[in-house]
């Protein structure tokens, strides 16, 4: 029932941001309080246990990461893009659908041998979030799993997130 209120309120956006790209627009999803919160419940509830820590991916992923560490009683994690951080950081870059991104941590945010959850809202072809557990992976961090809203299956995130031995659960996934 959760999920279904969740998928229904994700909106189909043809051609953006180029022509061929379906855009998955989250915002309708962001302003239902129900919504919000059915997507926020469901991320919870399929978590592992004992999460010390929740990484969220900038910017989206800081939408559902920050209210998941909170609802689970662990701290959070931003991994964001270039020149955000003000300490000494890791990156990575990596290849998205539409273009090229890269991201970073900074060296002392997770302690060696935490236990972290990854959160994103979207898992398409997965570089995103191979490229946080390579980053998570050099902090010495355990990576548990990676949690997202919505699964674009037909990209194979999954798949290469398994390759790295890396569990994905998403809420909802389109073929
Ligand atoms: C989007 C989305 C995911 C990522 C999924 O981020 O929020 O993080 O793409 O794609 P992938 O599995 O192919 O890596 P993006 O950096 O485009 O935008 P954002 O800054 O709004 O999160
Ligand atoms: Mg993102």
């Amino acid at each position: 029932m959760h999920r279904r209120l969740v998928a229904d309120l994700i909106v189909d956006v043809p051609d953006w941001p180029t022509p061929g790209v379906t855009f998955k627009d989250i915002t309708p999803l962001l302003a239902s309080p129900g919504g919000f919160s059915a997507a926020v419940t469901e991320l919870v509830s399929g978590a592992p246990g004992d999460v010390d820590l929740v990484v969220g991916t900038e910017a989206r992923g800081f939408l559902f990461a920050a209210p998941v560490a909170l609802a689970l009683g662990a701290g959070f994690v931003p991994v964001r893009k270039p020149g955000k951080l003000p300490r000494e950081t890791y990156s990575q870059s990596y290849e998205l659908e539409y273009g090229r991104e890269t991201l970073a941590v900074h060296t002392d945010a997770v302690p060696a041998g935490a236990r972290v959850l990854v959160v994103d809202d979207v898992l398409a072809t997965g570089g995103t979030v191979a490229a946080t557990v390579d980053l998570l992976r050099r902090l010495g961090a355990e990576v548990l799993g990676v949690s997202v809203v919505l699964e674009l299956g037909f990209l194979g995130g999954r798949q290469r997130l398994q390759q790295l031995g890396v569990d994905v659960t998403s809420l909802v996934t389109t073929d």
